[in-house]
């Protein structure tokens, strides 16, 4: 069922890849259902592999202890796992993936030549 939240529209730098994030979805899995593979792992807000830069905007986490620190949090790092969007965003994940990029670095893949 469709989120009936507001919905922002999110910047993925350097490739400038842009998706829509409603306001009670986390970032990562918004990207990930527009198509978007952001680097993760645990998707819970503890390993850290998610950690990305916000250049504008602003965001909220989902949990009351995401793993980044004041000062992490004060040069504007986010964890996407556990964050929402609370406005437009631009944030830096220059190991960001399409998913059809992705599919086509499967050793299972079949390419059509
Ligand atoms: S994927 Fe582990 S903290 Fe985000």
């Amino acid at each position: 069922m469709p989120s009936s939240a507001p919905t922002f529209t999110v910047v993925i730098e350097p490739a400038g890849w842009t998706f829509t994030a409603p306001a009670d979805v986390p970032i990562l899995q918004a990207a990930r259902e527009a198509g978007f593979v952001l680097p993760s792992s645990c998707r819970n807000g503890t390993c850290r592999a998610c950690l990305c830069p916000v250049k504008s905007g602003q965001t909220a986490y989902t949990i009351e202890w995401p793993g980044v620190s004041a000062d992490e949090k004060t040069e504007g790092l986010i964890l996407p796992c556990v964050s929402v969007a609370r406005s437009d965003l631009v944030i830096e994940a220059p190991r960001a993936i399409l998913v059809s990029q992705l599919a086509r670095r499967s050793p299972f893949a079949k390419t059509q030549e």
